[in-house]
C-alpha cells in the first residue's frame, strides 16, 4: 500500500509540476459544478493515474482536477467510487490516502442523501454534524500501517466543529437555510424501504447515502480535518416515503448546487 501510494504521488506530482494541494474536495451527485469555480492548472483523467480505480456510475466522469478556490491550493475529485460498484474499502479510499501524500490536509466531502428527519424538505442542505458507519466492514481492517495513521484513531470529532461553525455563519450571511444532521452511510444500491429508513431514524440518523463514510474515516486516520455537507434530494420520512430514482437525486442535487457550491467556495476561503 504504502508503495503505491508513494508510486501514484510520484506520477502525479510530475504531471503536475510539483503542485501541492492543501485542502482536497470530494464532489458528490450532481455537484460536480463546483469545478466551474477552481481556477484550473491541471486535470488528470483517473485513467491516467497509476492505481487509481476508474469510476463506472453515470453522473461522475472521473477527473482529479488542480487549482485555486477561494485563494487555496486545491485538488478535486470529480467522481468517487462506491463501494457497490464492486471496488474494495480500500480502493474507494486509495485517493484520500494520495491526497495525504499530496499535502493536503484538510478534506471536504459532499454527497447526496435521504433525509429521515421530518423537519427536512427535499433540497435541504444538511451540514453534516456526524455519521453512522453501516457498511459491513472498514477500510482500517487489515494490518495498520503506521507510517499512514494509528490503530485505532480517535472519531470523537471526526467534522471539525470549527467548519460546522464557519458553515453555518457562512449561511446565514448568504441567506441559505441549512441545518446540521447525522449521516448514515450503507452500501446500497438500492434505495431503502420504509421500514429501512425508519430503523435509521430511530437509530439517530438523519440522512442516509451510499458514500463519505469510507473517506472520512481514512481522512481521519491521517490525520485530516473533515468539512462534508449533503443535499437531501428525497426523503424517507415516517408516513411520508416518496419513489425515489438516480435521476431525481441528480435534479435536486442540480437545483441546489448553487447554494452548495457558495458555501463550499467560502469556506475553502476560511480554511
Ligand atoms: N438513500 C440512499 N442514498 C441516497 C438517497 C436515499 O434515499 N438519496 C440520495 N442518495
Amino acid at each position: 500500500m504504502l508503495e503505491q501510494i508513494d508510486f501514484t504521488t510520484k506520477s502525479i506530482r510530475d504531471k503536475t509540476k510539483n503542485f501541492i494541494p492543501e485542502v482536497g474536495i470530494i464532489l458528490g451527485t450532481g455537484l460536480g459544478g463546483l469545478v466551474k469555480e477552481i481556477s484550473v492548472q491541471f486535470i488528470l483523467p483517473y485513467e491516467s493515474i497509476p492505481n487509481f480505480p476508474v469510476s463506472t456510475v453515470e453522473g461522475h466522469s472521473g477527473k482529479l482536477i488542480f487549482g485555486s478556490l477561494g485563494g487555496k491550493n486545491v485538488v478535486a475529485m470529480q467522481g468517487r467510487f462506491h463501494f457497490y460498484e464492486g471496488y474494495t474499502m480500500q480502493q474507494i479510499t486509495f485517493p484520500v490516502r494520495v491526497m495525504k501524500a499530496l499535502g493536503v490536509k484538510t478534506l471536504c466531502v459532499s454527497n447526496a442523501s435521504g433525509g429521515m428527519n421530518p423537519a427536512f424538505s427535499a433540497g435541504e442542505i444538511m451540514i453534516i454534524s456526524d455519521h453512522i458507519n453501516l457498511f459491513p466492514t472498514n477500510p482500517l481492517i487489515g494490518k495498520n500501517i503506521n507510517e499512514l495513521g494509528p490503530r485505532f484513531p480517535d472519531m470523537s470529532e471526526a467534522y471539525s466543529k470549527k467548519y460546522i461553525q464557519s458553515a453555518l455563519e457562512i449561511a446565514k450571511q448568504n441567506n441559505i437555510k441549512v441545518s446540521t444532521g447525522v449521516y448514515a452511510g450503507l452500501t446500497g444500491p438500492c434505495f431503502e424501504t420504509p421500514a429501512e429508513y425508519r430503523y435509521f431514524w430511530r437509530m439517530g440518523a438523519d440522512a442516509v447515502g451510499m458514500s463519505t463514510v469510507p473517506e472520512v474515516i481514512v481522512a481521519r486516520h491521517c490525520g485530516m480535518d473533515v468539512f462534508g455537507i449533503s443535499i437531501i434530494t428525497d426523503l424517507g420520512v415516517e408516513g411520508r416515503v416518496e419513489t425515489v430514482s438516480h435521476e431525481e437525486v441528480q435534479q435536486i442535487a442540480r437545483e441546489q448546487e448553487p447554494k452548495m457550491t457558495l458555501i463550499m467556495r467560502e469556506l475553502v476561503s476560511k480554511i
